[in-house]
């Protein structure tokens, strides 16, 4: 690979992978350029940190977005032009069984809306990856087939706080603390329609002493987190 790709990231947080990143790019460590970063979340670090090494930035606000749907309701020109509710339906595997009808379709109808709103900046761009660096949001078919245009192709890359498939969800160095695990570690996979279940590219573990706390696993897991997602980008800029 001789020519740089061109990553889009989204975080919701502190950013301390995205900073991982942006040092491997600066440092040209790595063979990519960062062309945003996106929050979901207004005022975080992460932004911060983008902003400083000259990045661009944006914010959609989730948390707006979804409480004023949750308190007005969602009509039918609040949605995407283009969002077909069976077709997502029955493509999605985040909501669990035993949810009410009237749940999966607020939650699938709400998240597109938000959606649509991070596409229409993304699209813009002309990107050959997207880096989800800590951003705390499943993203719905509606999303994914509009980034992974070509069937059977991935662009949407994570990284999650556990060795998977154990542990997935939210909390994946507390799950692995509390099951008694002696090896933690994390996983950079692609997202598919599932929670944390796409293919996976990397992973590193580290050991878990008697004595770790929460925060000293959580300390660990970063560490092997900003060598593992750097590596992985690269692998995927070699395989181009
Ligand atoms: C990381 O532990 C990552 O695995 C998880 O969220 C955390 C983000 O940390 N998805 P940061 O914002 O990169 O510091």
């Amino acid at each position: 690979m001789v020519n740089k790709i061109n990553v889009g990231t989204l975080i919701s947080g502190g950013g301390t992978n995205l900073q991982a990143i942006i040092d491997a790019c600066l440092d040209n460590k790595i063979d990519a350029n960062i062309l945003f970063t996106g929050s979901d979340n207004p005022g975080v670090k992460g932004l911060e940190r983008a902003e400083k090494a000259g990045i661009e930035t944006f914010v959609v606000d989730y948390s707006k977005i979804i409480g004023s749907l949750k308190e007005e309701g969602i009509k039918d020109s609040d949605l995407p032009y283009d969002f077909n509710f069976n077709e997502i339906l029955s493509k999605q595997q985040l909501v669990e069984t035993g949810s009410s009808k009237e749940q999966v379709e607020f939650f699938l109808k709400s998240r597109a809306i938000a959606e649509k709103k991070l596409l229409d900046i993304i699209l813009g761009y002309d990107m050959d990856l997207l880096v989800l660096a800590g951003f705390m949001r499943v993203l719905t078919p509606y999303f994914i087939d509009r980034i992974n245009k070509e069937p059977g192709t991935y662009k949407i890359m994570n990284i999650h706080p556990a060795l998977l498939p154990s542990f997935p969800g939210t909390d994946g160095y507390g799950d692995t603390l509390r099951y008694g695990c002696r090896i933690g570690g994390c996983t950079v996979h692609f997202i598919d329609y599932g929670e944390d279940t796409g293919p996976i590219i990397g992973q590193k573990a580290f050991e878990i002493d008697d004595t770790d706390t929460l925060d000293d696993i959580k300390k660990k897991g970063l560490e092997k987190e900003w060598q593992l997602y750097p590596e992985c980008i690269q692998k995927f800029a070699d395989s181009l």
